[in-house]
């Protein structure tokens, strides 16, 4: 009978061997020569029942090991050998069809953007962004929402805990505090859009996340009027819902605007008729408006008796529900390609 040290001479035979294998037919007596039912293998193995139980044990496992090493040693030649000849040319068919080249695609989300910052980009806004991780002196305080203002919980905020700012750092809620720290380093005229994510601590549901984009929109000059907020929101939803679009505007209220206003456009798959889109009300919110509170211009330094503007903020994830026909804003960062390819 065999000893394991056997065992392992044999298997590093087997392996020098097959080394030198390079056709077909020698790979194939290699295999029957080691591994057939009647190979060096098995035989090696005949016996091991009568081996007393503590070499038994050694001896069976040499044999395990080296039957899936020449396995594995086995097909491994087998599929350089079919390379080997693939290369070598006849094994090629030309007129097998290509296969196909995967094309990405933009996501939804820089889609809706892209499609609104084109838009004001042709009224001559200029693009810039700020940070995502914000202070409260920029989400709050210069939109004259002081701390303890009852407006602040119109954002469900994510305070960021930094113990040597404690209370005093969050993320975003909104893109507005690009107006203050636009202003603060610009002087009048100012034109811009500011697009970016804002985070919020909300219950997840078909229309809320916690994470989400916007886009703000800040105009200031001598003489920018109500007028002017109109006649440019309402460019942008006609170039963007079409030229047929009528748009509303109608009171709200934001701490940092006076007037605020909520900008609504007629329902555009309905045409006003009604229906689930536009809730049966014939009309459909796409943002939040208003003329710049005169407190957050002196805030800023600038004198809101010379200088006047108009805001504005949307959610460019609205609008690819709107556009697209999507019925849900968890689907945007859920990350399946089975969604995101739909999208076209
Ligand atoms: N920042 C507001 C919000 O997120 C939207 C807004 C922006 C309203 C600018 C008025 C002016 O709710």
């Amino acid at each position: 009978m065999t000893t394991a040290n056997e065992i392992a001479e044999l298997r590093a035979r087997a392996l020098a061997e097959i080394v030198a294998v390079t056709s077909d037919d020698t790979l194939q007596a290699w295999r029957v020569k080691y591994l057939g039912r009647r190979g060096l293998v098995s035989e090696a193995s005949r016996g091991l029942g009568s081996l007393p139980p503590e070499s038994r044990r050694e001896v069976g496992q040499a044999v395990n090991a080296a039957m899936q090493a020449l396995n594995a040693a086995f097909e491994q030649r087998k599929a350089a050998l079919e390379q080997a000849a693939a290369e070598a040319g006849g094994a090629l068919d030309v007129t097998l069809p290509g296969r196909p080249v995967a094309l990405g695609q933009v996501h939804p989300t820089t889609r809706a953007l892209r499609d609104i910052l084109q838009v004001f980009d042709s009224l001559g806004f200029r693009v810039v962004e700020g940070p995502e991780v914000e202070w409260d002196r920029y989400n709050f305080e210069l939109l004259n929402i002081p701390a303890d203002h009852p407006a602040r919980d119109m954002w469900d905020t994510y305070w960021i805990d930094d113990p040597v700012n404690p209370g005093k750092m969050l993320l975003r809620t909104h893109t507005s505090p690009n107006q203050a720290r636009v202003m603060e380093r610009t002087e009048p005229p100012v034109r811009v859009v500011v697009p970016g994510r804002c985070y919020r601590y909300e219950a997840v549901d078909a229309t809320h996340e916690t994470m989400f984009y916007q886009v703000e929109g800040l105009a200031v000059d001598v003489g920018v009027t109500m007028a002017d907020l109109k006649g440019t929101l309402t460019a942008f939803a006609q170039a963007l819902f079409g030229a047929e679009r009528r748009v509303l505007f109608y009171c709200s209220y934001f701490p940092f605007v006076e007037p605020g206003v909520e900008v609504a456009i007629d329902c555009f798959k309905c045409k006003g008729e009604g229906c689930r889109l536009c809730k049966f009300t014939g009309w459909i919110e796409i943002m939040g408006a208003g003329m710049v509170h005169p407190k957050v211009l002196a805030d800023v330094g600038y004198d809101p008796s010379t200088y006047s503007g108009f805001a504005f903020g949307l959610g460019p994830e609205r609008v690819a529900l709107l556009k697209y026909g999507i019925d849900d804003i968890r689907l945007f960062y859920a990350n399946d390609l089975r969604f995101l390819r739909q999208v076209k």
